[in-house]
């Protein structure tokens, strides 16, 4: 266990809930993360295994009213109040405070598969080296907000950031983050690229541009195999 400041920083939660499987999804917008998880789910449920299908910002009825105050996007005829980089990351930590204590935490001790459409290594990518934020900061601020905990597995899903903006282009909701720069969404998907570097035996990186079946297909594969090792049972 390690302090920093008031936060206390070490696996006390870790064990505490290690019961279930926690994977999370990560990539750069339109990477294909909802497309994935969803099916995932599906095919695991199919299985047999108990499964909490979940998101960030999100996943409790607080967090979902979080979210909305940091994607929704103004009518272009309407003045938006431009959230400050620092605003921002503490709303995307309360909501995660909330979504790991009313969800997360208890779905796991209970000994069920989370599958998180976007979690902590959004908050390094986006804030961090997207919005230029000290990394370190973020991550003892994470710390805090997840107890401690970490994901057991992450796919993240890359692809060039023109490609991924392309297909949210096409959907009608335009959040507020598709307004942002290509250099900014460029730095983004670095960041992330740099972490599954930095953390390469948690983070599998799952090249999007190959088709939807085949990617499920991919990550079937490689999660039954880590809940064969893991021995995780079905409920
Ligand atoms: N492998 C794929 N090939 C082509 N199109 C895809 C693929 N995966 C998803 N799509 C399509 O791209 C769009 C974005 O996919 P999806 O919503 O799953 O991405 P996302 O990463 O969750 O995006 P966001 O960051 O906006 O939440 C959807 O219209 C989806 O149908
Ligand atoms: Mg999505």
């Amino acid at each position: 266990m390690r302090k920093t400041g008031n936060v206390r920083i070490g696996p006390a939660s870790q064990s505490r809930t290690r019961k279930g499987v926690f994977l999370t999804f990560e990539g750069i917008e339109g990477s294909g993360k909802t497309t994935q998880s969803q099916r995932l789910a599906t095919t695991l449920r199919a299985m047999g295994y108990s499964v909490l299908e979940t998101r960030e910002p999100g996943g409790t009825p607080v967090a979902e009213r979080i979210r909305t105050l940091l994607l929704e996007n103004v009518p272009k005829n309407r003045k938006q109040e431009i959230l400050t980089p620092e605003c921002e990351t503490a709303l995307v930590l309360a909501a995660r405070s909330q979504h790991m204590t009313h969800q997360i935490l208890p779905a796991l001790s209970k000994g069920m598969i989370v599958l998180c459409d976007r979690f902590s290594d959004s908050t390094l990518a986006y804030q961090g080296f997207g919005r230029k934020l000290d990394v370190e900061l973020l991550q003892t601020f994470n710390h805090f907000v997840t107890q401690g905990l970490d994901p057991d597995l992450t796919f993240l899903f890359d692809l060039p950031t023109t490609q991924g903006l392309a297909r949210r282009a096409r959907s009608k909701h335009q959040n507020r983050l598709d307004r942002e720069t290509q250099a900014f969404h460029r730095r983004v998907r670095r960041g992330f690229l740099d972490l599954a570097t930095e953390h390469s035996e948690r983070i599998i990186v799952i090249n999007g541009r190959n088709s939807s079946d085949h990617i499920a297909l991919t990550i079937e594969n490689i999660f039954t195999t880590f809940l064969r090792a893991k021995r995780v049972s079905k409920l």
